[in-house]
């Protein structure tokens, strides 16, 4: 016999039962729902693409590029990646399709999983997943407000309260050069209090150095000059803009000047939601401006922006702000047929009665009328059709109404519009979700 562990799904991973359905659902179905009431349409990409994409795109000299990557070889040697965020491949689609020929400015979401080797812990998966939007082709500071807005709208409307956003301004990929070469040169003499990967970043990418959580770095980074002095005067009013734009319509947020984000691609505005149940370091919500990737993946030169937000995280936040999930939409009826007579009647039953509309929960295998009612009770339904073999015989049905206990015996022919009338005068139809 093997042992279960043998056959539990991989380090990182997750299953998403039965019971959590509902909250995933209704966390899907509102992101459906408002981003397409902003303007946004829905795109579907490749759960793999060629690894360069986002050795180009994410960036080669950060974290999930580095180390986070699911890379393999297919059978013809090609180097794919499970896509480890969905930013790229946007893009990718964005050129390949040539998008911007008809409709310059797009707006997309995504819903689905990303793949990241990461150490795995509470709302940090091997596994999971985001939901992105991307506004490809406006380079207007109003589109980074709109999207900041859009994720807080959706917070707001899935219940969380204890959110909260944070924002940067990280300039042009100049002001980031200019910066950067500030930053060496105050942690050069330091270089050897930092942790072994930030001696690492000081070199590739210094910038990464600010959100290290390791305390080392930290206490020496204290100190440190922040981006706000190297960003030129045009990523400043762009900027200034996009605060002006929360501020009037009362979108609170705090500045955080070492808010850098861990991805290559950003320039201007970075911004992250987060939550005061999940921890410090972890985001609900992070995004920005990168105006210019897609020119960097061989697109014309095109403003962009856009965020992602992690679903598993949602979850949690939900759950620590006890955030009662959707309940299930209850069974209307449950058919309790005992026999072989009474089952036929009772699967013609069931399928009329769904076509109707109903939801309709019916046991195949032989039970007692004691077992069925437990069953009936155990799915919420609110009548439970009984067909055993006197009713069969005498061409009736005995309907239980097992929010009240009554009791009423209906004839087996038309059983299922009667029962529809009855229960569109009580309660206005089929129970909707
Ligand atoms: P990101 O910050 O890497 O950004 O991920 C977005 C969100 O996904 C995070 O805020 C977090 O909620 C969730 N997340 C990330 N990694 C994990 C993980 N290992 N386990 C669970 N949740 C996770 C991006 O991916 C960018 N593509 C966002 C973006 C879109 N920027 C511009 N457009």
């Amino acid at each position: 016999m093997k042992k279960s562990s043998e056959v539990a799904s991989p380090r990182g991973t997750e299953d998403i039962l039965p019971n959590d359905i509902p909250m995933w659902r209704r966390a899907e179905s509102l992101a459906h729902e408002l981003f397409e009431r902003f303007g946004f349409k829905e795109i579907r990409t490749p759960i793999f693409e060629e690894t360069h994409l986002f050795e180009r795109g994410t960036g080669e000299a950060s974290e999930i590029v580095q180390k986070q990557m699911y890379t393999f070889k297919d059978r013809k040697g090609r180097s794919l990646t499970l896509r480890p965020e969905g930013t790229p491949s946007v893009v990718r689609a964005y050129i390949q399709h040539k998008m911007f020929v008809n409709q310059p400015l797009q707006k997309v979401y995504y819903i689905g999983p990303m793949f990241r080797y990461e150490r795995p812990q509470a709302g940090r998966k091997r596994e999971h997943y985001q939901i992105g939007a991307e506004v490809i082709g406006c380079p207007d500071p109003s589109t980074d407000f709109e999207l900041i807005h859009l994720a807080c709208r959706y917070y707001n409307i899935l219940g969380l309260r204890e959110v909260s956003v944070k924002v940067n301004n990280l300039g042009c990929k100049d002001d980031q050069r200019a910066y950067a070469n500030e930053l060496r040169d105050f942690l050069k003499e330091r270089a050897d209090q930092l942790c072994p990967d930030c001696q690492i970043r000081l070199e590739r990418n210094p910038l990464r150095i600010l959100d290290c959580k390791m305390e080392e770095c930290q206490r020496n980074i204290q100190d440190a000059p922040t981006i706000t002095s190297s960003v030129c005067a045009d990523c400043k009013d762009h900027y200034e803009n996009v605060l002006a734009y929360m501020k009037d319509n009362k979108l609170e947020y705090a500045e955080d000047e070492r808010l850098v984000r861990g991805l290559e691609y950003y320039t201007r505005t970075v911004f992250e939601v987060v939550h005061g149940g999940l921890g410090a370091k972890d985001a609900l919500m992070g995004g920005g401006r990168y105006d210019n990737l897609v020119e960097e993946l061989g697109g014309p030169s095109t403003a962009a922006a856009g965020f992602a937000l992690g679903m598993e995280r949602a979850m949690m936040a939900l759950t620590s702000e006890e955030i009662v999930p959707h309940t299930e939409r209850r069974a209307d009826l449950y058919v309790a047929a005992m026999g072989a007579e009474a089952k036929r009647y009772g699967l013609s039953m069931a399928m009329r009665a769904r076509a109707l509309s109903f939801k309709v929960i019916m046991e195949y295998g032989q039970r007692s009328l004691k077992a069925h009612l437990r069953n009936a009770d155990k799915v919420g339904a609110h009548y439970v059709a009984i067909i055993g073999e006197r009713e069969a015989e005498q061409g009736v049905v005995l309907l239980k109404d097992m929010l009240t206990g009554e009791q009423s015996e209906l004839p087996l022919e038309g059983f299922v519009e009667q029962f529809f009338k009855k229960l569109t005068d009580e309660t206005g139809g089929p129970q909707s979700l």
